[in-house]
């Protein structure tokens, strides 16, 4: 079959397809003209969110609610379907909670993979996109932050994306029919520009854009910055946020990449731009009209300097980089905010 048409008619699995990365990433998969199937356990998302998906997209996408570890339903999934490509966003991604619950986001994270893994195998199917997190650097000795730089974990849910990340490798090492994209992403934020989906956290947002557009909408009464004491130019923390539309278009990239040249890779994705705390504060200002209360606190424990990538070998390989600014980082997480003070349960 020619590979436009197999690309049209075999869908792609997206696990965790309900959540933030996941909902935004099958958006661009369905424009781009792919089929996809969402299977999520819900256990951190809104079933609302595909009520959404089907006024953007129409019905090019089919849900199943299920849970990644558990291998009998995966293979009734796979079974039915002809599944031309897997992108693994299912798990859990809160890192203080991971401290507090290591058993659980093992279990779901690493035992998560390997049940995945496990069905891939067993239905032929041996194309995967994985998420992983700049998380695996650590606190890293210099930035930009290129991908040869050393991995290490300092918390439990950094622990399971190195985990996986190894068992990935050796499982490429291992077996050549394997073609794994390995995806670092730095600080994902914003949402489409319909303001119909975005990132609706539960409980008191842990990251910086949903504590600041719950600020703006009046939900918390100021910002909590964490240290103004670091080492960076105005003392705050710098990161490298990029737009979650960008990050989705990589996931298309990656995909494109390990169909045309059958091999696996393991890039960043990020701007290449690290920005502070107290800058994206300003920005978003600025943008939107509404300034955000703050008060500076005490830096928060695990937390780094600076953090940014070293997006060379995206550009090279992947032909990727990203499109959005901070301005509309800034005014697309406002958007959807604004339109959905209380995420997707309104
Ligand atoms: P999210 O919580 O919005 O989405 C994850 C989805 O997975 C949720 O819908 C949840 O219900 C589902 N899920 C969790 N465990 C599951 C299981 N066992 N079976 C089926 N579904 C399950 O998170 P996100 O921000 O979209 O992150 C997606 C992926 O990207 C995660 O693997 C995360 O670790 C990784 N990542 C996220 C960030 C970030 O800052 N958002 C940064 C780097 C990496
Ligand atoms: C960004 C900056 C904070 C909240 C985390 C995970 C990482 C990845 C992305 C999944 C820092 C400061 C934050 C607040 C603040 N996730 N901040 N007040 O810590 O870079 O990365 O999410 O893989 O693994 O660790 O992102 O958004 O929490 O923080 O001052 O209320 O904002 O100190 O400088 P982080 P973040």
């Amino acid at each position: 079959m020619h590979e436009s048409t197999t690309r049209m008619t075999q869908p792609i699995l997206i696990t965790g397809g309900a959540g933030y990365i996941g909902s935004h990433t099958a958006v661009t998969l369905m424009e781009a003209g792919h089929r996809v199937v969402l299977v999520d356990n819900l256990c951190n998302s809104s079933a609302r969110v595909l009520d959404r998906l089907r006024r953007l997209c129409g019905d090019a996408f089919e849900f199943v609610q299920a849970d990644v570890r558990d291998g009998a339903a995966l293979d009734a999934l796979f079974e039915h379907r002809t599944i031309a490509s897997v992108i693994h966003f299912a798990g859990l991604k809160a890192v203080g909670e991971s401290v507090a619950q290591p058993l659980r986001y093992f279990d779901h994270n690493v035992g998560g993979t390997i049940s995945l893994l496990q069905a891939m195998e067993r239905a032929g199917v041996r194309r995967l996109v994985f998420s992983s997190s700049a998380t695996v650097y650590g606190d890293p000795a210099s930035v930009p932050i290129p991908e040869t730089a050393p991995l290490t974990a300092t918390n439990p849910y950094g622990r399971t994306k190195l985990v996986c990340e190894d068992l990935l490798r050796e499982l490429t090492h291992a077996d050549a029919r394997w073609q794994v994209a390995i995806l670092r992403y730095f600080n994902p934020v914003g949402a489409h520009e319909s303001g119909l989906i975005g990132e609706a956290p539960s409980g008191v947002p842990n990251n910086l854009m949903p504590y600041i557009t719950q600020v703006a909408v009046g939900q918390r009464d100021a910002l909590n910055i964490f240290g103004n004491d670091w080492p960076t130019p105005d003392g705050t923390g710098v990161r490298d946020y990029i737009h979650v539309m960008d990050l989705a278009r990589g996931h298309l990239a990656a995909l494109r990449y390990l169909e045309r040249e059958q091999k696996s890779l393991t890039v960043n994705l990020g701007t290449g731009t690290g920005v502070s705390v107290q800058q994206l504060v300003d920005t978003f200002a600025r943008v939107t009209g509404h300034p955000i209360a703050h008060r500076h606190v005490a830096r928060r424990p695990g937390d780094v300097a600076a953090c940014w990538a070293d997006t060379t070998l995206a550009r090279k390989l992947l032909g990727w980089q990203a499109e959005h600014d901070l301005a509309r980082m800034c005014e697309d997480a406002w958007r959807w905010q604004a339109m959905n003070p209380g995420g997707y349960e309104d």
